[in-house]
């Protein structure tokens, strides 16, 4: 089955919609296997958003991503990581629609509130650089 990793940013965390946000995946049917609140490391934000490196606004993602903390979550099901984006809604709060995640609480592009995965190969890429196998919890999901 495929998974996801998504991630409420030090902005979403802060303004308390940790649970909120659970709860649209919770709603939607997903499963979640893993979920931890943590300061992420420069390091593991530099390597997260490696592919960013050459833009301008590079450092200040890195700042932002850094400056408190965030809670990244795996969560696993059917076309997981498209549907997930499609809640999240577009990049620049301005362009996402109202209903999704960043279209009613994002105010800015650079403090959108939750990341998201965007193929399959970033899920895989990005699962395995924020959780080891033991924190990715196996269970049937029956309901
Ligand atoms: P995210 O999905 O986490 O992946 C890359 C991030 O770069 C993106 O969300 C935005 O928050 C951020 N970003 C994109 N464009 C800009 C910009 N012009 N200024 C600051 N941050 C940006």
């Amino acid at each position: 089955m495929e998974k996801t990793f998504l991630m409420v940013k030090p902005d979403g965390v802060q303004r308390g919609l940790i649970g909120e946000i659970i709860s649209r995946f919770e709603n939607k049917g997903y499963k979640l296997v893993s979920g931890k609140l943590m300061t992420v490391p420069r390091e593991l934000a530099e390597q997260h958003y490696a592919e960013h490196k050459e833009r301008p606004f590079f450092g200040e993602l890195v700042d932002f991503i850094t400056s408190g903390p965030v809670f990244a979550m795996i969560w696993e099901g059917e076309d997981v990581i498209t549907t997930a984006r499609q809640m999240m809604g577009k990049t620049k709060p301005s362009e996402a629609a109202p209903g999704t995640i960043r279209g009613d609480f994002g105010m800015t592009v650079g403090k959108n509130i939750i990341h998201g995965s965007d193929s399959p190969a970033s899920a895989e890429r990005e699962i395995s650089l924020w959780f080891n196998k033991e924190e990715q919890s196996v269970y049937e999901k029956t309901i």
